[in-house]
């Protein structure tokens, strides 16, 4: 492991609900294990949200921290390049979750889009706790510990990392004299503690689950090809997807659920330009086919996954990724408890420096 890197940071995270799936490989992670070499890249666990829905099913979380590390390094996250970080763990984060609070009017808290979709869609509208919207201000404080440039996120945090920007101009502007005439991207120059970060948004915004492509890949809505699938299962997954075409001679819709796939999943482009030539005439060319195909294609990306995967599944790979998880947040930590001892500085809230370990 490298100490402080001079690498420009990246940040971003996953709340542990359960494995991963394809759609969070082409919203993010696939975007993460690229980055990792040009970037001094942060991925947090965020245990602490998961925990202001699941707060009476703690061992659940636990777990699915641990499950969730295992996922990241199957897909390639290498943990001697980029930091695992556990947001329990960290202190500075919910230390900055508590000023920023100050920083967000009541209003822009409870109107962010994905926080008013969430409420209505999960069945929260009338029984949510005090705390569960305060996700979205930790989520703010999650990133500006790290003072990120990049959060490669998919599309629904959007809203979320908009916010953060507020956060961080409003600090810098407040506490470190940066005008509000700033361009973004010069707050650091001004003199802000906070660069205004940005987002990075998967290449494909909102990949479909099997089925009729009428609801996005969801691990609730039971339509999801996991990373750790067996080939076996990818291809009864994929089986699952209909399209209403009728016989291979019927022209088909190239935008359709099939070839959303094939443009997320087959490698070659020019290949991808010839069937849909080819479906869209009806050049003898059948669902079926196209989905041996894509599974095949599908299989290929998690195949080193799977024998990556292999490693952390003996007897004691638990204890193998809680001591990744540990030496990561330490790392964490010397950046985190940075960032706070700056940001106290400009408050005027500090009186000395402090040392946890
Ligand atoms: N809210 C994100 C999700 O559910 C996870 C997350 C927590 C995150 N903290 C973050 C993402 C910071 C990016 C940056 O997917």
């Amino acid at each position: 492991m490298t100490p402080a890197s001079s690498k420009p940071r990246v940040l971003t995270g996953d709340t542990p609900t359960g494995r991963l799936h394809l759609g969070h490989w082409v919203g993010s992670v696939e975007r993460r294990v690229a980055l990792q070499k040009d970037y001094d890249c942060y991925f947090l666990l965020a245990n602490m949200h998961a925990f202001t829905t699941r707060f009476d099913r703690t061992a659940d979380i636990r777990q699915d921290t641990i499950e969730i590390v295992k996922d990241w390094l199957a897909a390639g996250i290498d943990p001697a390049q980029s930091t695992i970080v556990l947001q329990t763990e960290v202190p500075a984060i919910a230390e900055l979750t508590w000023y920023f609070a100050m920083l967000l009017s009541f209003k822009d808290v409870m109107g962010n889009p994905t926080l008013v979709h969430e409420l209505k869609t999960k069945g929260l509208e009338e029984k949510y706790s005090f705390g569960f919207p305060m996700y979205t201000v930790g989520q703010c404080a999650d990133i500006l510990a790290f003072r990120p440039v990049f959060i490669p996120v998919g599309e629904d945090q959007e809203p979320h990392i908009e916010m953060c920007r507020k956060v961080a101009r409003k600090f810098d502007q407040l506490y470190c004299n940066v005008s509000d005439r700033t361009a973004d991207q010069d707050y650091e120059k001004a003199g802000g503690l906070f660069p205004i970060p940005k987002a990075l948004i998967g290449r494909i915004a909102r990949l479909p689950g099997v089925g009729d492509g009428t609801q996005k890949m969801s691990k609730s809505l039971n339509n999801a090809i996991y990373l750790s699938d067996t080939s076996k299962e990818v291809q009864k997954k994929i089986n699952k997807i209909t399209t209403g075409r009728q016989s291979p001679t019927e022209p088909g819709n190239p935008d359709n659920i099939l070839f959303k796939f094939v443009e997320a999943f087959l490698a070659d482009p020019a290949r991808i330009a010839e069937l849909k030539d080819r479906y869209s005439r009806g050049d003898n060319i059948g669902d079926g086919h196209i989905k041996q195909e894509l599974a095949q294609s599908i299989d290929a990306l998690l195949e080193p996954m799977r024998a990556r995967r292999v490693e952390f599944e003996k007897p004691g790979g638990d204890d193998v990724i809680i001591d990744i998880i540990k030496a990561g947040t330490k790392r964490a930590n010397i950046v985190a408890e940075e960032t706070l001892y700056r940001a106290k500085q400009a408050m005027n809230m500090d009186f000395g420096k402090r040392t946890i370990s």
